[in-house]
């Protein structure tokens, strides 16, 4: 027997790394899967398979996750043992992940890839509800990236348009807006807690300075909620392209990302970048009047391509 779940990337139009300090995002999962397949072995041993490489565990190993032989691969084994404790089974089981979204470039391809897998594993024994999935999925990222939000795991399990902090979870955006948006890869892989723990230190050294770009990023999300409302597009590209300059004080631009930003502003609605930064992906508004124009223009510098909101979410097959 097979277990078959997929999950979405995502992106953050607005907030991220402010939203680690408790101010709301807006983020919406994308039309870019991840899709994990789980089924029990007759050895016992728990193996994940990814175009990242293999890698194999001993079930009696498992409660020493800190040997997992690859650091990125530590949250599916622990979600394997989980899964194993709590179903009090002796069955060895293969994890295999295949996956549409770029890693490692701020698509969430991390939090997807957590969110199936749980779906999928935790399938071979029953269906867990979408709230139980999520806290499983951020539980096993955060083995290896302690502070993370739980934003980008929410967003992939529900799908859509949403609004997250930490305190209140998720809530659904119920325009249900058809945005269109052209992402751009830097190609300069980041790790997102090396990226998160730098704008800790900058928070450290700045506090006042910090304290005012919260201030500004609050003014910036609740503008951009009434923008969605309205499916205001110049409105909603002004603001990520303020959105950008906040998250260059905070030091996470580089100078390819700067460049990106810089072509798609002349033809888009509005530009920034999307997720942790130290490089990764940049997303620009567009709609059918000015989409071929910055994808013509962006392709010289990068790789491209078009996204649309998923609303879909976590899905079994
Ligand atoms: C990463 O996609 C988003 C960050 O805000 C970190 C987080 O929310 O966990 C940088």
């Amino acid at each position: 027997m097979k277990s078959i779940a997929s999950a979405p990337g995502k992106i953050i139009l607005f907030g991220e790394h402010f939203v680690v300090y408790g101010i709301k995002a807006i983020l919406c999962s994308i039309d870019k899967r991840i899709t994990a397949t789980s089924q029990f072995l007759d050895e016992k041993i728990i193996r994940v398979r990814s175009s990242l490489g293999d890698s194999v565990m001993d079930l009696n190993s498992l409660n020493n996750l800190e040997n997992v032989p690859q650091k990125f691969m530590k949250p599916f084994f622990y979600i394997a043992q989980k899964a194993i404790e709590e179903n009090s089974t002796k069955q060895g089981i293969e994890i295999v992940l295949e996956s549409e979204i770029p890693t490692g470039v701020g698509l969430g391809s991390s939090s997807a890839a957590c969110v199936a897998a749980t779906a999928s594993v935790n399938g071979l024994f029953v269906r867990l509800t979408k709230d139980e999935i999520v806290k499983k999925a951020i539980e096993a990222e955060r083995t290896i990236f302690e502070q993370n939000s739980g934003a980008d795991s929410s967003v992939s399990t529900f799908g859509g348009l949403m609004l997250y902090d930490l305190k209140n979870g998720f809530q659904n955006i119920s325009s249900r807006n058809d945005l269109n948006f052209i992402i751009a890869n830097s190609a300069q892989v980041h790790d997102t807690q090396d990226v998160v723990r730098q704008v800790r230190n900058f928070k450290e050294k700045n506090e006042d300075i910090f304290r005012k770009l919260c201030e500004q990023e609050v003014e910036i999300v609740n503008n951009a909620t009434i923008a969605l409302k309205k499916n205001d597009l110049n409105q909603l590209g002004s603001l990520m392209l303020k959105n950008y300059e906040l998250l260059k004080q905070i030091g996470i631009s580089t100078e390819k990302i700067d460049l990106l930003v810089r072509e798609a502003k002349k033809t888009s609605y509005g530009a920034k970048i999307t997720g942790a930064g130290g490089g990764g992906c940049i997303i620009s508004l567009v709609d059918n009047s000015n989409m071929k124009n910055t994808l013509d223009s962006l392709r010289k510098l990068s790789d491209c391509f078009l996204a649309k909101i998923d609303y879909k979410g976590l899905l079994y097959s």
